[in-house]
């Protein structure tokens, strides 16, 4: 599928299957999320345009680069959050701004609650972080705010997605590089991704 990165590393599949597994806690639920999310950054982040750098090492002269541009990280509340404190230690430089989402049970679309993001994000890569993917409701919702801030360059990094999903964020934003571990079977009559993990927040939070 056009920009979606099926994230197919053993050590990602190995912890995503422990997700899905309904016996895992919420401790250890909140382990495995964070280490895959860190592993799964490293593929999501390949492609960031770097430039040539020189250090001094202790003995000589060294050509290195640098990341071209600054990185704000942005968790949709409140299942993102499992995932951005890896994603912060391995770009420690990054800012961080926060979408708060909530799906309506019924209806499925996602509401606002809130939003607290840099007033212009047009010279940042974002990193728009959400572990499902289902109906693609808040992600389009995220994104439509980041696009009115002026965002450029984003790219989502979640966990399990449905097709339905990724088709509608494809009709919105067809160019959005997408990065998952998973493209699951269906969503069920209740939008949940089939068989996906069940509630991302409640297992991470146990609420
Ligand atoms: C979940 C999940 C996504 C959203 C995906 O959040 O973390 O944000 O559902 O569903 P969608 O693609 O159909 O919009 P939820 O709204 O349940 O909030 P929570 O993270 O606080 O549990
Ligand atoms: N949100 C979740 O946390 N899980 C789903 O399967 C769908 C939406």
């Amino acid at each position: 599928m056009k920009s979606v990165t099926v994230i197919t590393h053993p050590l990602v599949q190995h912890n995503l299957t422990r997700l899905r597994d309904k016996r895992t806690r919420p401790q250890e639920f909140r382990r495995v999320l964070s280490e895959i999310a860190a592993l799964m950054l490293y593929e999501a982040t390949r492609s960031f345009a770097v430039r040539r750098a020189s250090v001094q090492t202790p003995l000589a002269p060294a050509r290195g680069f640098t990341l071209s541009r600054e990185v704000v990280l942005v968790p949709v509340l409140r299942a993102g959050l499992g995932m951005l404190d890896s994603i912060l230690q391995l770009l420690p430089g990054a800012r961080v701004g926060f979408i708060g989402l909530k799906r309506e049970e019924t209806t499925l679309r996602a509401q606002f609650y809130h939003k607290s993001l840099p007033k212009d994000l047009q010279r940042f890569e974002v990193i728009l972080i959400d572990p499902m993917l289902a109906t693609g409701g808040s992600a389009v919702a995220a994104m439509d705010l980041l696009a009115e801030l002026g965002a450029r360059r984003v790219r989502l990094v979640n966990l399990v997605a449905a097709p339905e999903g990724i088709k509608h964020v494809r009709q919105h934003y067809p160019a959005l590089p997408i990065f998952t571990a998973a493209i699951d079977r269906k969503l069920n009559g209740r939008g949940y991704i089939m068989p996906g993990l069940g509630d991302a927040g409640d297992r991470l939070f146990g609420v």
